[in-house]
């Protein structure tokens, strides 16, 4: 476990690093409630707190459906210096959508960036949009299961939108990051004939959860392979955090009922709202997490944490998955089979012809 006093130096830290250039510019789709929102929170608590003189200056895009002048107002509060803009998204489990988000975010930092004087950027871009869904099967127009789609092709998608401004270090003390919130412990098996689980055997609850997970891990390893020194990824537990999740949901009467009912047990497990969004941000964190051959100089607020090991239990090799309390998860047997037959490219490239077909205006059938 990563003591949250460390964490919260490092961010600090962060915060105020000017040889990494100003301002720090984070990205955070699902930023409009639950984790992605106490993220959010946490990014203007610390820039604010370090003050107008020793931060280097915050921009954040807050991606949602929801706009929330609330949310945006407690921001200004919090660091009244930072630049908070919300980017509506409709339906982010639609590519058609994705892209339209992304181009808005790249159109409007690049117009900022352009008036301070550096090149448009992004340091930290974390992604925690998703829903519950326990149902049969739901394609979009666009032929992806829907709680696939949003929570993982709609989300590596905005990785591949966003990658030139992700890439795009002012200086080599500062990477881009990319953090998804969701669950690497659910990696099992992968049905290589059906990657997309469209016979109905396939298509089980726990095939489906298997899939998005790994799916996830493989598509940041490919990422982290294929951008060594500029950009490090990590698929983040967050444990159980109090969200709307299973109110937004579009879950059965019962589930919702069940879920009312267990929610006061599951406070007493859960990791503080706080704490949360100061964890997730810690995972922009380049002397734990850094990209492929990037040397950490170490020392500083994270002297005595290790550098992490990655997905393939190499030490800093660019993908991460890490446990709720920043702790690097054990290493995963079954998935090194797979990475050993190459899978992680083969996802890779299965999600990359997704992307193009649906580009094109057809219908993914694969
Ligand atoms: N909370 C937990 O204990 C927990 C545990 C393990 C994993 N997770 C995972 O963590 C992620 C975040 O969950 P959370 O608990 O923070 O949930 P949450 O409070 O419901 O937040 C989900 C976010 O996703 C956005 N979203 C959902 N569907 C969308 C769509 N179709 N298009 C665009 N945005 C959409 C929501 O936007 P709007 O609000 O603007 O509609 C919201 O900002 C999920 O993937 C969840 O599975 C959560």
């Amino acid at each position: 476990m990563v003591a949250l006093s460390i964490i919260e130096a490092a961010n600090t830290a962060r915060a105020t690093d000017s040889a990494a250039g100003r301002p720090y510019v984070a990205v955070v789709a699902g930023g409009t409630s639950g984790i992605g929102m106490y993220a959010v929170q946490q990014l203007a608590r610390t820039h604010g707190q370090a003050g107008k003189t020793l931060s280097r200056g915050l921009r954040l895009y807050i991606l949602g459906r929801r706009a929330s002048d609330e949310l945006l107002q407690s921001c200004r509060e919090l660091c009244p210096f930072g630049q908070f803009t919300f980017v509506q998204a409709k339906d982010l489990s639609l590519m058609k959508d994705v892209d339209r988000v992304c181009e808005e975010v790249i159109a409007k930092e690049r117009e900022a960036s352009l008036k301070e004087g550096h090149p448009a950027k992004i340091d930290l871009l974390v992604e925690s949009q998703g829903i519950l869904h326990f149902g049969g099967r739901e394609d979009t127009p666009e032929g992806l299961e829907r709680p696939m789609a949003i929570a993982y092709y709609g989300r590596a998608r905005i990785v591949d939108r966003l990658l030139p401004l992700l890439t795009q270090s002012v200086t080599p003390a500062a990477p881009g990051h990319v953090a998804f919130v969701m669950n690497p412990q659910l990696e099992g098996n992968i049905v290589e004939a059906d990657l997309s689980l469209r016979n109905p055997k396939n298509f089980t609850l726990r095939n489906r959860g298997s899939h998005l997970s790994i799916f996830t891990t493989f598509y940041m390893e490919a990422l982290a392979a294929r951008n060594p020194g500029t950009l490090a990824l990590v698929h983040y537990y967050p444990g159980g955090v109090k969200s709307n999740i299973s109110e937004t949901s579009s879950l059965g009467f019962w589930m919702r009922a069940a879920f009312r009912v267990a929610m006061p047990l599951m406070r007493i497990t859960q990791v503080p709202e706080d704490e949360s969004g100061k964890r997730v941000d810690f995972l922009g964190e380049t002397s734990v997490y850094p990209p492929l051959n990037y040397k950490v100089t170490p020392g500083g607020a994270t002297a005595k944490v290790p550098v992490g090991k990655g997905a393939d239990n190499k030490t800093g090799s660019g993908c991460y998955r890490i446990n709720w309390d920043d702790d690097v998860l054990k290493f995963n047997d079954k998935a090194a089979a797979y990475r050993a037959k190459g899978m992680a490219d083969t996802i890779y490239q299965h999600t990359q012809r997704a992307f193009e077909v649906i580009a094109s205006g057809k219908k993914f059938t694969e």
